[in-house]
């Protein structure tokens, strides 16, 4: 038996030589053929002074200690300490300030991911997006809206380029203008502004529900309200009509063809509310914006008609086809009405809040058809702040 064994490690022993040498020589052949392969290669010269200058770089910085090179994610460089595709940023982006142009935004916002599970604990926001000239005389009532409920909402403020809103660092509007471009009012750059409005929004995956609102618009209820009705719904709010008069179907242009058909043309109010995928799909649309670019002009107002046009051809069954802002067109004219200081009685509010007809709401009626109001001049400001407990809730 220990013979045996003995013999056996022998042979064992003299295999396993036997396999080094094989081994050995298997790689020396190899390392051979690599060096004639790379020797032959024209890109060896390439190789190796990139790697070379990779190594400089990467040593020219690091015994240099320049302060802010360390943070510095746009080098190249061993990045064990820098979080430089920082979750937190990509979910949570704090700051607006970006210099992308349009076409890059809207890349970047038309992004869906595809993994239906967020890895972080996502609590859907309503983006409350204002479009404005310049100030917003409405913002202390705003302010006292959003009082208190941090996690549910973000804001947008797209004013006029150079214009800067002038808050205190604890307004719920600091630092919420995004780069804005300038608005011709009743030109296609106002439907260029409000799709602006979207993709910044978008960039913020928590963003759930997406309210276009003007420097004159007011809230009517208080936010756990707002919040519920928006979230709670699988419509979004477009006001969207056929109007066979000549500043409805009269707007439409043949030249749209074949793409865009008359009996597909829709009117509506510009103060829309729409859900994160309706907003994707109308910031990734190039095609028939295109259309409405080139040929809805002049006085056709691309702000009125883009949007419910493209929802009812392709997302009708999404939309509720009616506005949640009230505005009153009982004077009749182009313009709606404009409601000031003497206008506003607790009477008044409650009017609004409940006129008495009823709407459909998630296939059920209710009294409540309008979150906001519109159009409401600076002096309406303070009455109003007077009926905000009384009346609005908050
Ligand atoms: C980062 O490095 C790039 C390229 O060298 C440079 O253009 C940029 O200014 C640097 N940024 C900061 C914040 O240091
Ligand atoms: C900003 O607002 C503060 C306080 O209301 C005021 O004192 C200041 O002058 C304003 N700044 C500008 C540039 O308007
Ligand atoms: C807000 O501004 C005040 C005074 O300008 C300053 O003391 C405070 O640190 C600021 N807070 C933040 C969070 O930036
Ligand atoms: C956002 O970042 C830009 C550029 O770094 C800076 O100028 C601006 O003050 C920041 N805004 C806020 C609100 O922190
Ligand atoms: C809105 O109009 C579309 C047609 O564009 C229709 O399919 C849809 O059912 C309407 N929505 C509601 C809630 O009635
Ligand atoms: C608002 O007030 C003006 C001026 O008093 C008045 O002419 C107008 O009818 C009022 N509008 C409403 C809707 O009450
Ligand atoms: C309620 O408001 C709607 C929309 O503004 C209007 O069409 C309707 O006539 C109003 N009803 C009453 C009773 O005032
Ligand atoms: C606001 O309410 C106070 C007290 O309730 C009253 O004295 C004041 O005149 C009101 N202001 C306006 C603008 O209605």
């Amino acid at each position: 038996m220990q013979r045996s064994r003995g013999e056996k490690e022998d042979t064992d022993k003299h295999m396993g030589l036997l396999k080094l040498v094989k081994i050995l020589s298997f790689l020396v052949v190899f390392v051979a053929g690599v060096v004639i392969g790379l020797a032959t290669s024209s890109h060896i010269n390439q190789y190796f002074t990139s790697q070379a200058r990779l190594y400089f770089y990467t040593n020219h910085f690091s015994a240099t200690t320049m302060p802010g090179v360390q943070n510095n994610c746009s080098i190249v460089q061993s990045c064990e300490k820098v979080d430089c595709l920082s979750m937190e940023r990509f979910i949570h982006p704090g700051n607006l300030t970006h210099s992308m142009s349009d076409n890059e935004l809207f890349w970047r916002a038309s992004m869906v991911p595809n993994k239906k599970r967020y890895p972080f604990n996502r609590v859907p926001k309503v983006a409350f997006m204002f479009l404005t000239r310049g100030p917003l005389p409405m913002l202390p009532l705003w302010e006292r809206f959003f009082q208190g409920h941090g996690k549910r909402f973000s804001i947008y403020v797209h004013a006029l380029p150079g214009y800067k809103l002038n808050v205190t660092n604890s307004s719920a509007f600091y630092g919420r203008q995004i780069p804005s471009q300038n608005v011709q009012w009743g030109t296609v750059e106002l439907a260029d502004a409000e799709r602006r409005l979207l993709a910044n929004a978008l960039l913020d995956f928590s963003n759930e529900r997406f309210v276009l609102l003007s420097e004159s618009c007011i809230p009517v209820y208080n936010f756990p309200t707002v919040y519920k009705y928006l979230i709670g719904s699988p419509h979004s709010f477009v006001e969207s009509y056929d109007d066979p008069s000549r500043y409805g179907r009269g707007r439409y242009s043949r030249k749209m063809l074949p793409e865009i058909k008359l009996f597909q043309w829709r009117k509506g109010s510009q103060w829309f509310e729409l859900n994160r995928a309706l907003a994707i799909s109308i910031v990734s649309d190039t095609k028939y914006y295109t259309l409405f670019r080139k040929y809805c002009k002049p006085s056709c107002y691309p702000d009125e008609h883009y949007i419910p046009t493209y929802l009812n051809m392709f997302h009708g069954s999404q939309s509720a086809n009616r506005s949640v802002t009230w505005v009153d067109w009982s004077l009749g004219g182009p313009h709606p009405a404009t409601l000031g200081e003497a206008n506003i009685t607790e009477g008044f509010i409650r009017s609004i809040r409940n006129n008495g007809t009823r709407c459909s709401y998630n296939s059920e009626r209710t009294s409540l058809c309008y979150l906001f109001a519109r159009k409401f001049a600076p002096s309406a400001l303070e009455p109003l702040l007077n009926l905000t407990s009384t009346v609005m809730g908050f």
